[in-house]
């Protein structure tokens, strides 16, 4: 067979993989094995470019396959599941940076005047850079090494609008005279870094994970772009890929919070407010473990609220021995999932699977909601925001009108977490001045723990 043939026959075989693993990702019963699928994909794409090119140095290549295979196993086996928004944000912004890198290359090596080149070269530069340095700060805020709030300055629309005015008409100039344009070139690399940071500081709090999808979806299209330029179909189909993907995802975790993207991305986060319940100093109720064992012993339906507090303390494990209990004492156990639960889509999924939770148990928010006033007792676990009335009745709070898992329909709310301390965006909770809330406060995998200990050491002496 020529070998343009099957090349291009490999390459159309990767798509394929790619299109079939994103599909199964849709789901956790798939979502394993549609990265297997993506990583052979990935695999093939990668061994039929470097047989197939002209490659001037396998040493050079080979170097490069060393640095990334170390630094990715170093970061990746070093992250928590909570790190993940934050190293995700790192990977997508050396795959920008890549993308530049290559581009840069291919203009510097090869200068042309033909449009179909230069287009991409400077879309390439413009997206990579501002995907790199983007990124780069969405990773610092996350990992907290710099300021997780929004930074703000006087007249900061004024610079973004001149800065991005400035790289469009030097893309006209440069792309009128690519080959003797260098200078203007290097100034468009310039601006483009730049344009990243001054896009992502102003961002903050709770909108980060939608900054990280979004940057996401850039990195896609920077390969996009790059395949164009280098005329590698796989990079093309891969790059719009996950360019789509990026952006279904940003839109979805939007309408989850009940904002439109161009908000999140140019509006920022209101700052907290205080809730009326605070400001009229209720007192919250709390309970301690023995009691709160009492009021499940005789409950019938259960339904279990994770949150970002249950990742922080890992208690998935001790929450799956909790629900075999409840069950086993011949209560109903449902689990609730809000779609921005956590710190990144799936979150709570992927947790709760770790421990080998039944997906059946699994309800979407949609499915559990209508159900909530037949519940005796919903467990609230390091979870807040997604539970906060304030979204359904405060038109003042920052998070009126995001969809909440409505518990405090329930006949009893147990809210289990170490303080009175807000969630993720810094909102007071009316919840836990209920007269059905009952707070039971400490770390929730030792509280979990000590529930099991309740019901074995009660089963014991049955
Ligand atoms: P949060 O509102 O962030 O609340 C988490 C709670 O967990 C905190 O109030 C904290 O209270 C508690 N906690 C922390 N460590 C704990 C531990 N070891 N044991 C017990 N409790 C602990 O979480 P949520 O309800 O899951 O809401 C997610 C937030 O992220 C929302 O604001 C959402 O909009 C935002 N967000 C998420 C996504 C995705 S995709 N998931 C995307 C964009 C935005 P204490 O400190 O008192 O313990």
């Amino acid at each position: 067979m020529d070998t343009e043939i099957l090349i291009n026959f490999s390459y159309i075989v990767s798509c394929i993989l790619f299109a079939f693993g994103l599909k199964m990702l849709g789901s956790p019963v798939t979502a394993r094995k549609g990265n297997i699928l993506s990583m052979v994909g990935m695999l093939l794409a990668v061994v039929v470019t470097l047989l197939s090119r002209e490659i001037i140095s396998f040493q050079w290549v080979a170097l490069g396959v060393v640095i990334g295979v170390v630094a990715g196993l170093f970061t990746a086996t070093r992250a928590k599941m909570t790190q993940m928004p934050e190293t995700i944000a790192l990977l997508h912004g050396f795959g920008g940076f890549g993308s530049m890198l290559v581009d840069w290359h291919a203009y510097h090596v090869h200068p042309t005047t033909s449009l179909i080149v230069t287009i991409p070269i400077f879309l390439s530069i413009f997206i990579g850079g501002v995907t790199f340095t983007g990124s780069c700060v969405a990773w610092g805020k996350l990992s907290e090494r710099l300021p997780g709030k929004a930074i703000k300055f006087p007249g900061m629309h004024f610079v973004n609008i001149a800065v991005l005015g400035a790289l469009l008409v030097l893309g006209f100039i440069f792309l009128s005279d690519p080959i003797n344009n260098y200078p203007i070139f290097l100034v468009i690399v310039a601006l483009s870094l730049i344009m990243g940071v001054l896009l992502v500081i102003p961002i903050g709090g709770a909108d980060m994970p939608v900054v990280i999808s979004v940057l996401n979806s850039y990195a896609g299209l920077v390969a996009c772009t790059t395949g164009f330029v280098i005329h590698n179909t796989v990079l093309i189909v891969v790059g719009a890929l996950v360019g789509a993907n990026g952006i279904i995802l940003s839109i979805i975790m939007c309408k989850a919070m009940n904002r439109s993207l161009a908000n999140v991305l140019f509006g920022g986060f209101a700052p907290a407010v205080k809730s009326k319940a605070a400001g009229e100093k209720k007192e919250a109720k709390s309970m301690s473990v023995e009691d709160a064992y009492l009021v499940l012993e005789a409950a019938k339906s259960v339904v279990i609220v994770p949150g970002y507090g249950l990742a922080v303390a890992q208690a998935q494990h001790a929450v799956r021995e909790l629900s075999e209990l409840l069950e086993k004492n011949g209560a109903e156990v449902r689990f609730a999932i809000h779609p921005v639960a956590g710190r990144m889509p799936g979150h709570m999924n992927v947790l709760l699977a770790e421990a080998n939770i039944s997906y059946d148990q699994l309800y979407e928010m949609e499915a559990i909601n209508p159900t909530m006033d037949t519940v005796d007792v919903a467990i609230v676990i390091g979870a807040n925001d997604v539970v906060n009335p304030a979204a359904r009745t405060d038109k003042s709070s920052p998070i009126y009108g995001m969809p909440i898992i409505d518990v405090d329909k329930a006949k009893t709310v147990f809210v289990l977490k170490r303080s009175m301390a807000t969630g993720f965006a810094g909102v007071e909770n009316d919840l836990f001045y209920n007269e059905n809330t009952c707070m039971v406060f400490g770390d929730a995998k030792q509280t979990l723990q000590s529930l099991v200990a309740e019901f074995k050491a009660s089963a014991s002496h049955a």
